[in-house]
């Protein structure tokens, strides 16, 4: 299996980047590989989609207190945000709504063509969310002494190591047992 990806890039910009402790649950019983197929649908519906759904909710609120702020610089981050949040959404509700129920019925091996579509999203999601990183840390040091911005900037690094996790869990577990038919 492929190793987990790398985060640490949050960290290395100072406090105002550090991880917060909203980490993705790790399965301390049984590993993600040792979940039937339909256990495992549950487990990114439950412990990452709903979670970040909520960490985008909350996220939104912040962003929405930057733009009324003195903070300029960060109202196009916010914007960027948005489009990330946007897509995200529509993503995980096209995967609970039409791929995940054929992957728990145990038909995934007929679902190429959406999966490949879902892996394409992914590769998109990552580079937007590797763009807002790295705008994060451009503004990061002019703002470490403003609460809020430093507040974003961690929930923002706690969102995509749960969406990395996640797009880990479903393009090299889930999928791969959903296209052998498993159930
Ligand atoms: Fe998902
Ligand atoms: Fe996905």
């Amino acid at each position: 299996m492929r190793e987990k990806p790398n985060c640490d890039k949050w960290s290395q910009g100072g406090p105002i980047f550090a991880l917060s402790r909203d980490v993705p649950p790790e399965e301390t019983h049984r590993g993600p590989e040792a979940m039937s197929v339909a256990e495992l649908v549950d487990h990114i519906r439950i412990d990452f989609h709903l979670v970040e759904l909520e960490l985008m909710k909350s996220l939104a609120t912040s962003m929405d207190r930057l733009r009324g702020s003195s903070h300029p610089a960060w109202t196009s981050l916010c914007d960027a945000f948005q489009v990330v949040a946007d897509e995200l959404t529509a993503h995980m509700e096209k995967e609970e709504k039409v791929l995940f129920p054929w992957i728990r019925a145990g038909r995934g091996d007929l679902a190429h063509a959406p999966i490949r579509v879902m892996v394409l999203e992914h590769a998109e999601t990552l580079g937007r969310l590797d763009a807002l990183r790295e705008r994060v840390r451009a503004l990061g040091s002019a703002s470490e002494a403003d609460r809020l911005p430093a507040e974003v900037a961690s929930a923002l690094a706690s969102l995509d190591r749960h969406v990395r996790e996640h797009v880990h869990l479903e393009n090299d577990v889930l999928f791969p047992r959903a296209l052998r038919g498993e159930s």
